[in-house]
């Protein structure tokens, strides 16, 4: 698969991804090269990884918790206090192997260790592969509000290698698989037709270029979201609000990211429809194909009052005003729509129906 090239770095795929990085790690001469993990990654996916690495490095190994509980700014501290132990300085390097969590939070602490040292994205999800490790976006989250803490700031090189999946679960990957539905209604009906009816996840490999793709093509147009970026997150303002609830309440089972995001792409399905023109058949294909795919969450109504007092936090607002993003159609978003407490109401309504 040919690689996607960003405006400052580009993905790689597979075995000639592999050849890119150690072209790259000879050539960056990198005093000091540090391997974030988790502790699935560090059994399941750093074998493999180490055994694409051609010529001797010593590699320093840091691990972090697994979970999204642990993408906190006290798990940076410790990463940051193993780096400035071992004596990392500004020509070392992090290599981040794993996903969201491990790419987010890695890509945060490499950028600001120092003022800034060079990392590397290995993505090993599904939902990091076509949307976390792609365009430079870093952070941690501030209790259970999500990515409150970050910065933009673009890896040296992003290197996607399938085969990392076959470590995951089908949960894991329906999860990453809401991104690339995300990915059809936002920007192309024809790809949103084509992923509705994917079931083998065994081929997903020309899908998830077309993935970053799409998400690449509006990254450099908008990288630091003043417009069109805005669009990737379609679903993500409830989806976000209801992730954050699910995360801090003890009562409920955790919701994994795109789980919760398939619920806000309902929910969002129902607002455009009455602001934004969506049709009803849309609405209806937008709904039944997430139902088809995730578990229905039950909300009760202090649950949803909970959730809409989240909004507040969302990165779109500004002045007051909670931002959605909503549909004109499949395939064709609208940014910057304001929305009534009481259509937010009548959408969760439309989803228990
Ligand atoms: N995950 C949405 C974005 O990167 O803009």
């Amino acid at each position: 698969m040919d690689s996607i090239i960003t405006a400052s770095y580009a993905v790689h795929f597979n075995e000639k991804g592999y050849e890119i990085l150690n072209d790259q790690l000879v050539k960056n001469n990198y005093s000091k090269l540090f391997i974030l993990v988790d502790q699935n990654t560090h059994n399941h996916c750093l074998p493999r990884f180490m055994g694409n690495i051609e010529g001797e490095y010593d590699f320093e190994i840091i691990e972090i918790e697994a979970g999204e509980v642990n993408k906190n700014i006290e798990t940076c501290t410790q990463v940051w206090e193993v780096l400035s132990e071992l004596d990392a300085d500004r020509k070392s390097a992090m290599i981040n192997l794993g996903g969201g969590v491990v790419t987010d939070l890695g890509g945060f602490v490499a950028s600001c260790f120092k003022r800034g040292i060079d990392f590397i994205n290995i993505p090993t999800t599904l939902l990091s592969m076509v949307d976390a490790s792609v365009g430079g976006k870093t952070g941690v989250d501030l209790g259970s509000l999500k990515n409150q803490v970050g910065v933009i700031n673009q890896p040296q090189l992003v290197l996607v290698d399938p085969e990392f999946l076959y470590t995951l679960s089908e949960r894991q990957l329906q999860s990453g698989f809401a991104e690339m539905l995300k990915h059809g209604l936002i920007s192309d009906a024809n790809y949103w037709n084509t992923l509705k009816n994917v079931t083998n996840f065994n081929a997903l490999d020309p899908l998830i270029h077309a993935s970053v793709s799409i998400k690449n093509n509006v990254v450099v147009q908008d990288p630091t979201e003043q417009h069109l970026r805005k669009i990737l997150n379609y679903g993500h303002t409830l989806g976000h609000a209801v992730e954050s609830y699910f995360l801090e309440s003890s009562n409920h089972e955790l919701l994994l990211h795109g789980e919760a995001i398939a619920v806000g792409m309902i929910l969002e399905g129902y607002l455009s429809y009455q602001l934004t023109g969506l049709s009803e058949p849309d609405l209806e294909d937008i709904k039944t194909t997430f139902l088809k795919r995730y578990k229905k969450v039950a909300f009760t109504k202090k649950d949803i009052e909970a959730i809409l007092t989240l909004l507040k936090f969302d990165k779109k607002n500004s002045h007051g005003n909670i931002n959605f993003v909503l549909l004109e159609k499949i395939g064709k978003p609208a940014i910057d729509v304001k929305v009534s407490s009481e259509l937010m109401h009548e959408a969760f309504e439309y989803y228990a129906k």
